[in-house]
């Protein structure tokens, strides 16, 4: 059933009439309805840590725009808040760390990795799943290794991470030790939504832009080299697709898709993409930039069809945005984008 749904066969790299569409945070903010579960937390941690609140984020865009993929609704932070480094979400700031990685000894003294610590993720996973039709694909995700050392290191968000780069230039050899046991995290983690019924795998790269192509290698794109790997050769995931996102990277696409990824998420940016290179390696999924949701109809349409007017004839495309929806989007313009696309 699953394997005949459009998403799978796009990821299969099956050419489609109709590209299946899903989009990133299609859960989230924007929506009055997530908003009035949102009031009900004060921490929005704590609302992931509750499974039966979870499906019901998760079928909330499903319902209303008959989308073709499901996401399970939690977060990237799951994996540093296992490592005891105490995540907590503050309105306006984002996420703030109460034990942020300052020194190589923080680094030598995490606790080992209790995937049973995340028991509420794929609790969430096997909600959503039983409760999604049998036809439509659910998608469990991680951050990449570098992006939740970014985080963990920073101690939350930040404009350039400054305090990050620095932390890895002086401290490159524990960098690689905490980048080992966060790949290692994120693949147990990853393996056991599948148990829980994910269908498809997405990691998000989501500060890939911070480093030097150099630099990118050795720090990211290894790790999630080795992160797909373990995905590919272990018998209970090696059968499920996975999509790699990277915000700008300073590499060639193409060293993306040797990853082994069976698809690239394309940032918004992404605009002289090499097809014929990327044509027999991976399906590609992306990228309208969703700062134009908030523009007229006659852009959005424009603008979509620019999109598909590139990959219409690409085989295995996606539909979906080059980043998250956020939340100033009016829910009426993602119904209107999505008929769009359907109707092209
Ligand atoms: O439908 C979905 O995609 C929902 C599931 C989901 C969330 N976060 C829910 C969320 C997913 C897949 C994520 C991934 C995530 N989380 C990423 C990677 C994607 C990307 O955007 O690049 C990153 C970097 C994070 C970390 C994170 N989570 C930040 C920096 C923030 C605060 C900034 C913000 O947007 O407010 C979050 C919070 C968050 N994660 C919200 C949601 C719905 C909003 C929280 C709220 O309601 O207060």
């Amino acid at each position: 059933m699953i394997d005949s749904s459009p998403f799978i066969k796009a990821l299969k790299k099956e050419p489609l009439e109709i590209p299946p569409i899903w989009y990133m945070r299609q859960a989230g903010r924007y929506m009055p309805e997530y908003r009035a579960v949102r009031s009900k937390f004060k921490n929005f941690l704590d609302m992931c840590k509750n499974p039966d609140v979870c499906c019901e984020l998760a079928m909330q865009p499903i319902d209303k725009f008959r989308l073709d993929a499901s996401i399970l609704f939690s977060d990237i932070l799951t994996i540093p808040d296992a490592f005891g480094l105490g995540v907590e979400f503050i309105e306006g700031k984002g996420p703030v760390f109460k034990n942020p990685i300052r020194s190589q000894s923080d680094i030598e003294s995490l606790p080992e990795f209790n995937p049973s610590d995340l028991d509420y993720v794929y609790k969430a996973v096997s909600n959503i799943r039983s409760v999604l039709p049998s036809h439509i694909p659910l998608i469990g995700f991680c951050g990449s290794p570098w992006t939740l050392a970014a985080y963990s290191i920073e101690g939350g968000s930040s404009k350039d991470f400054s305090f990050t780069k620095k932390f890895i230039a002086e401290n490159s050899q524990m960098s690689d030790v905490f980048l080992e046991k966060l790949t290692n995290a994120c693949f147990i983690y990853l393996k056991n939504q599948v148990i829980s019924g994910a269908n498809v795998l997405q990691i998000f790269d989501s500060w890939a832009n911070l480093l030097s192509e150099k630099d990118y290698y050795e720090y990211s794109l290894k790790h999630i080299n080795k992160l797909i790997g373990m995905i590919k050769n272990d018998p209970i995931t090696s059968a499920i697709p996975v999509i790699l996102f990277a915000r700008e990277p300073k590499c060639e696409l193409v060293k993306l898709a040797d990853s082994s990824a069976d698809c690239l998420s394309l940032f918004w940016s992404s605009n002289n993409v090499d097809l014929v290179k990327l044509k027999s390696k991976v399906s590609i999924q992306g990228n309208l930039n969703p700062a134009f949701l908030l523009e007229s109809r006659d852009i959005i349409k424009k603008e979509t069809y620019k999109i598909l007017d590139k990959y219409n004839n690409y085989p295995g495309y996606i539909f979906n945005l080059g980043h998250g929806i956020t939340p100033n989007i009016d829910p009426e313009n993602i119904k209107y984008l999505t008929d769009l696309v359907r109707s092209y």
